[in-house]
């Protein structure tokens, strides 16, 4: 089955929703396609703290200044300069007076400002403790609104481009170009050409590649993969955020403890009751995430102990009740047999954020002709070597205004004939099925060679290790992808050992230590 779009964007999160909203407003044929079966999954759907957005009395420069501070200088600066100027303001026009998000009000009914470590501005808006919620439903709302398609279950397999895949041997000669993508329809089982005249991927990150991660397990970084298979470039693989406060706790994972609690005036403990941030930063709890992370990392190792404290309940300066300013950690806290009003939280750092990937300009274009990204597969570089919170949402938003107002504004379709020497998806000769238990015991590899060896303190020694150990279960992982019946896992399989292969050579050639990528010397 063959079908043609203008815009095919791969995504359902607050990247692709808000790009294809301002392209289907411009007029454009847009389609949205997501992995999962529920349209909600993403890892937009679970941000917690907020989004940064205007406010009386900050200003640009501050705005600038802390996001570099954050990500060690190692920023774009046309790219931070670019979220400064723009990035406040549209989350007034787009999330609340378009979608009508109704962020949390003060009891006097003023817009609530919460404050996140390494911002010198309360500037944080936010909607109580579950803030991606609430800006996810109204995307999928307004998106159902004005008709946007949004295909489910539909699990994008590989980019299509004139290189790679064309029959047209005239195509060689000419600039690669993406003309749409491969794309498994999980219902039919069968792998179907979508064409496009541009394709954006909004496919989100890389965080089901850690054993310890605040991401959902969809988070592979499967556009991260087909980029790099369609040859666009990649950068700044190596910084993976920790984030410092994940739940620890036998029986919920996956769960995030915001860093908006610190923000209102939590503060990390050990397990003797010691305060110990004054050690490692004179910002304390509130200083940039990296260093937080590292601190807990090292108290950890210190004490033997396998997680650390995180004391709200003593220290709460929040007007709100704790159970409504933080209503999801609370009930979720509680559920665990911990009462965060009473008792101090077990906490862990785990893998939360990439913050490098598709290299793109102020556009959202990859190096890739037709080919955009926006969102956490993209690198813009706003985030340089480390991101300041509450940044993503923002960055996400606003490059998916910025790519979409490049697509519509000069729409150069490809020639329809082009498009017929492009072959349907080759099945393999012979078709092999696959124990589920084999392709777990390769996920738990790859996540626990991620973990030891690309994590909060890294070795040059064990970056070689983790090397030699990917290369390996490459081998067998593309081995058997070539004769196995394709399904989402085999699929996000495939492109986690990738994504694991590009982190780590990228994290082998930086040898300087600078924001979440640090290599010990031990
Ligand atoms: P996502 O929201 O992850 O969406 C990815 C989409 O791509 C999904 O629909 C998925 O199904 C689809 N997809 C992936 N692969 C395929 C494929 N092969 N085929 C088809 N579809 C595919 N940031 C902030 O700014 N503020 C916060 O408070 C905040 N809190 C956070 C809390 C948590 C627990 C987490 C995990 C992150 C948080 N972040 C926060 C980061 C932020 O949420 C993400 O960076 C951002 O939401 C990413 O949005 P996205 O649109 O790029 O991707
Ligand atoms: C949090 O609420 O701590 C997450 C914020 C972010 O990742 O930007």
């Amino acid at each position: 089955m063959e079908k043609y779009f203008d815009v095919i964007i791969i995504g359902s999160g607050v990247a692709g929703l808000s790009a294809a909203i301002f392209l289907k407003e411009s007029g454009l044929d847009v389609v949205v396609l997501t992995k999962e079966d529920n349209i909600e999954e993403t890892n937009t759907n679970y941000a917690q703290g907020g989004v940064i957005a205007w406010k009386k009395g900050d200003s640009r420069e501050n705005l600038v200044q802390d996001i570099l501070t954050a990500g060690c200088n190692y920023n774009n600066l046309e790219a931070v300069h670019m979220i400064a100027d723009q990035g406040p303001q549209l989350v007034f026009d787009f999330f609340i007076d378009k979608l009508g998000i109704k962020f949390s009000r003060t009891s006097e009914g003023e817009l609530d400002y919460t404050e996140e470590a390494a911002h010198s501005n309360r500037r944080v808006l936010h909607y109580e403790d579950h803030t991606g919620e609430k800006i996810q439903q109204s995307l999928i709302n307004y998106a159902k609104k004005i008709k946007i398609p949004i295909l489910t279950n539909y699990i994008a397999v590989d980019l299509i481009t004139n290189k790679h895949h064309s029959t047209d041997n005239q195509e060689l000669y000419k600039p690669c170009e993406v003309m749409g993508l491969y794309v498994l329809d999980e219902a039919s089982g069968h792998v179907k050409n979508l064409f496009a005249h541009k394709v954006i991927l909004a496919t989100g990150g890389i965080g089901n590649l850690y054993q310890h991660t605040t991401n959902p397990s969809s988070a592979t970084g499967d556009g991260l993969s087909m980029a790099y298979r369609a040859g666009a470039d990649i950068i700044n693989a190596e910084f993976i955020q920790f984030h410092p406060t994940s739940l620890y706790h036998r029986d919920i994972k996956r769960f995030l403890i915001s860093e908006s609690l610190r923000g209102e005036g939590a503060r990390l403990i050990d397990n003797k009751g010691r305060e110990f941030m004054q050690d490692y930063s004179p910002l304390k709890d509130l200083a940039p995430r990296d260093v937080v992370a590292r601190a807990i990392y090292e108290e950890m190792g210190k004490s033997g102990s396998e997680y650390m404290l995180l004391d709200i309940a003593s220290y709460y300066r929040g007007e709100e009740s704790l159970q409504k300013r933080f209503s999801k950690i609370y009930q979720t806290c509680l559920e665990g047999g911990i009462d965060i009003t009473k008792q101090p939280i077990p906490i862990v750092p785990a893998a939360h954020y990439f913050c490098g990937g598709i290299k793109v300009d102020l556009t959202g274009r990859s190096s890739i002709r037709n080919l955009y990204a926006i969102g956490e597969v993209s690198c813009t570089g706003v985030h340089g070597a480390n991101r300041l919170a509450s940044s993503s949402l923002l960055e996400g938003l606003l490059w998916a205004k910025l790519a979409a107002m490049d697509i519509s504004k000069k729409f150069l379709p490809i020639k329809k004939e082009r498009f017929t020497f492009i072959p349907d998806w080759e099945k393999p000769d012979y078709i092999e099925e696959f124990d589920s238990l084999l392709l777990a015991q390769d996920w738990k590899a790859i996540q626990m060679t991620m973990w030891n060896y690309a994590g909060i303190i890294r070795t040059v020694k064990g970056l070689m290790r983790a090397r030699a150990d990917l290369n390996y279960f490459a081998h067998r992982i593309f081995k058997f992808y070539q004769s196995a019946r394709l399904n989402k896992n085999i699929i996000e399989l495939r492109n986690a050992i990738i994504n694991a292969s590009i982190i780590i050579n990228a994290a082998t050639h930086n040898r300087k230590s600078v924001g979440c990528h640090l290599i010990s010397n031990k």
